[in-house]
């Protein structure tokens, strides 16, 4: 189940006033994306991969965590019943599938990284959850980045990058640059979106 367009807007400012940040805003270019790229892909649902988008980070709203925002989200969505939002809480980090590639502190508890470990198991990953995945690389705050100069920043950042997840993130690029027979970056209006 997915909220509305409306309600999931709502989600996302009420989540905002409780952990203020850019986030709100990245999340919200991850929305235009991937709204833009369902689009141009013919077979999906633009709105929901809208909605998806934007509530991709909402375990944000419980403070700033690593690994832990993953489980939050993913915790929080399915009590709400929103089971497609909590599957993209879950997937969005992990390309490969695997938890080894998390970028950032594992600050979760024994209990929700097994939460995360079993669930990751368990879930197919379908289109949505590479179109969030990519959108999530390609959305700033303040707008739309190159996907590279992002990677490379998140590498000054946090010291590292993991191979795969670069690989992978370039992957799925040409992946939806092949399926909507465009540049990417065309498609979600880089040079003139802002949130
Ligand atoms: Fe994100």
């Amino acid at each position: 189940m997915l909220p509305t367009r409306e309600a999931a807007e709502m989600l996302l400012q009420d989540a905002e006033k409780c952990n203020p940040g850019p986030w709100g805003n990245h999340s919200r270019t991850a929305a235009h994306c991937a709204e833009k790229i369902a689009q141009a892909c013919g077979d999906m649902d633009a709105n929901k991969a809208y909605i998806l988008g934007l509530l991709h980070d909402i375990g944000r709203k419980f403070g700033v965590r690593h690994l832990g925002h993953i489980s939050d989200g993913y915790t929080y969505m399915m009590t709400l019943g929103y089971d497609e939002v909590a599957k993209i809480c879950l997937t969005h980090s992990f390309n490969n599938q695997t938890l080894d590639e998390y970028i950032g502190k594992i600050d979760t508890t024994a209990e929700e990284t097994a939460l995360i470990k079993s669930q990751l198991q368990s879930v197919h990953f379908d289109e949505y959850d590479k179109l969030i995945q990519l959108c999530d690389a390609l959305a700033g705050a303040e707008g739309v980045l190159d996907i590279e100069l992002r990677m490379e920043d998140v590498k000054q950042r946090y010291g590292f990058y993991p191979k795969a997840k670069w690989d992978s993130n370039m992957r799925l690029k040409k992946y939806f640059e092949t399926k909507t027979g465009t540049n990417i970056y065309t498609t979600v209006e880089k040079e003139t979106f802002q949130p």
